[in-house]
């Protein structure tokens, strides 16, 4: 059984491909316990096409990936900021346009034999995942003071063009201003909070943006903590992961999905006792939130 998470659904754009969407209805989100970071970084150049297709080749059913705007606010698939690390480019993603981020080279710097790929567009993502049938798990990534336009803009693109299935769909951030935006502009799709180290309030944060999911660093968990967020209703997905003992020691305690770069690594293997109980992703009106800052 994969665990489950109960998302409310409203009319997609694209309804009319699939006929069954309707407002209120709930959608099952089906999360396997392996999912591809970044595509599956340690495989293929990370947040690339030919990423995601070596994570399919790779048995995966789901990828990862992180999306931020250029200067030119078109979304593009990158992690860092400045370009230098995963382009043969210099400088700051969100001080480029898109067409100038387009003209580097973002695979050679991991294997010449995947020179000539490219940055992509959220758009060319989508598509290529769509094909390959694979479940996103989408990361938001903000420039500072660009977390509501971030969240605005991405969430608005997924609803145009993921086509017709929000149970493949995941937006997550570590950033509570772009999961609030996206919140406000997409709301059937579930969104995960991703934290480095799970604060004392971190239930109340959660609740408060009406997150689905719990998204931490695999290094700060302990029993208890898997624990108390599972007692409390959430999957937890828990990164990066690249050790297969340590996998299975998490999926163990109670993890629902480990992200890695290496899935091929962790192929078969399987959650220990408890699944996921189904939920709401919308709990922002289940709660109270106190004022002020939210970590
Ligand atoms: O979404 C899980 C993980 O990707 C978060 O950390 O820095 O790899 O984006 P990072
Ligand atoms: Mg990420």
């Amino acid at each position: 059984m994969l665990p489950a998470v109960l998302a409310p659904m409203v009319q997609h754009p694209l309804s009319a491909l699939s006929g069954t969407l309707r407002r209120g209805e709930q959608t099952k989100i089906v999360l396997p316990p392996v999912i591809g970071h970044r595509g599956a970084a340690g495989c293929a150049p990370e947040n690339t096409l030919a990423g995601f297709r070596k994570a399919a080749a790779l048995g995966c059913r789901w990828v990862e990936f992180d999306v931020r705007l250029t200067s030119d606010n078109q979304p593009v698939l990158l992690h860092d900021n400045r370009l230098e690390r995963t382009t043969d480019g210099r400088g700051k993603a969100n001080a480029s346009s898109f067409a100038a981020i387009r003209r580097h080279d973002a695979g050679s710097w991991f294997h010449p034999s995947f020179a000539g790929e490219r940055v992509p567009k959220l758009a060319e993502a989508l598509a290529l995942l769509v094909e390959l049938g694979l479940g996103a798990n989408v990361e938001l990534k903000a420039a500072r003071g660009r977390a509501a336009e971030t969240g605005a803009l991405v969430s608005s693109l997924l609803v145009s063009y993921w086509p017709d299935d929000p149970a493949q769909l995941l937006i997550s951030s570590f950033q509570p201003g772009a999961l609030a935006a996206a919140r406000d502009h997409a709301p059937s799709i579930a969104r995960g909070l991703l934290f480095h180290r799970l604060p004392k309030n971190w239930l109340r944060i959660a609740a408060k943006l009406g997150c689905a999911t719990i998204h931490a660093e695999h290094q700060r968990l302990s029993p208890a903590v898997v624990s108390e967020i599972r007692e409390a209703g959430y999957p937890l997905l828990a990164y990066t992961v690249n050790d297969r003992a340590r996998a299975q020691t998490l999926l163990d305690w109670g993890v629902t999905s480990v992200f890695s770069d290496v899935p091929d690594r962790l192929q078969g293997l399987a959650r220990g006792g408890g699944n996921c109980p189904v939920m709401m992703a919308d709990r922002a009106s289940a709660a109270t939130p106190r004022q002020g800052s939210m970590w």
